[in-house]
């Protein structure tokens, strides 16, 4: 898909859907700020709830924050038609979420196919799907005794952490992991560098060679 724009600019623009603690935003911004990532743009953050401390570190930041709640509509229907029309209204071109909690429905995902990404704390296919979040996948890894396990950056299609893989970085388990140490070095040495490089990669053309500007 080619995506024609009137827009002198011709950088990537994104925005990204945050529901926690922010640590993925956080790299984000600081390799927005470090201009680590290529023609990627951070334009907006977009939080499924008030008081989270995502919303903080955007705003220390000075990125514009929506606070849009699913609660607040009457079906998932309004509630995707509330997001796209945000994003529409910042021309944002590719979303990024980032520990976002919140169903997204078929609507909103196919106003953005292909471009939506996830990070998300294992080797998918394992340890992914509904529930699989917070502790519970580095709880799951450490449950079955995996030595190594890590974080993927995938598509976002309409089932959780099913879509295609892009990046995937392994992380090892240590025989004196608990699922907190495990999900610190997980982010540490994975996530953190995952997210960045797939936003840096995609700015590029790469990974997603279909949204390109023209
Ligand atoms: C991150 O570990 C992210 O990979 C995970 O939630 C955490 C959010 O932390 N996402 C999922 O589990 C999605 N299924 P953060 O808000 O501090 O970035």
């Amino acid at each position: 898909m080619m995506v024609t724009s009137p827009r002198a600019d011709q950088s990537l623009r994104v925005a990204i859907f945050v529901s926690g603690g922010g640590t993925n935003l956080q790299t984000l911004i600081d390799a927005a700020k470090m201009g680590d990532l290529g023609s990627a743009k951070l334009i907006k953050v977009i939080a499924s709830r008030p008081g989270i401390k995502a919303i903080e570190r955007a705003q220390l930041a000075e990125l514009p924050v929506e606070i849009i709640r699913k609660n607040d509509f009457a079906d998932q229907n309004a509630y995707d038609q509330a997001l796209i029309h945000s994003l529409k209204a910042c021309d944002i071109d590719l979303i990024v979420l980032a520990g976002f909690l919140t169903r997204l429905g078929s609507r909103f995902i196919a106003a953005y196919k292909d471009r939506i990404i996830n990070i998300h704390p294992s080797l998918l296919p394992e340890f992914g799907g509904s529930g699989f979040y917070g502790l519970k996948p580095h709880e799951a890894v450490l449950q079955a005794g995996r030595e190594v396990t890590g974080a993927t950056v995938h598509l976002v299609d309409e089932t959780y952490d099913t879509g295609r893989i892009l990046l995937q970085k392994k992380v090892k388990v240590m025989p004196e992991d608990t699922p907190e140490t495990l999900q610190k070095r997980v982010m540490r040495e994975a996530e953190q560098e995952l997210l960045p490089e797939a936003v840096r990669q995609i700015a590029a053309g790469k990974l997603l060679p279909e949204i390109t500007r023209v």
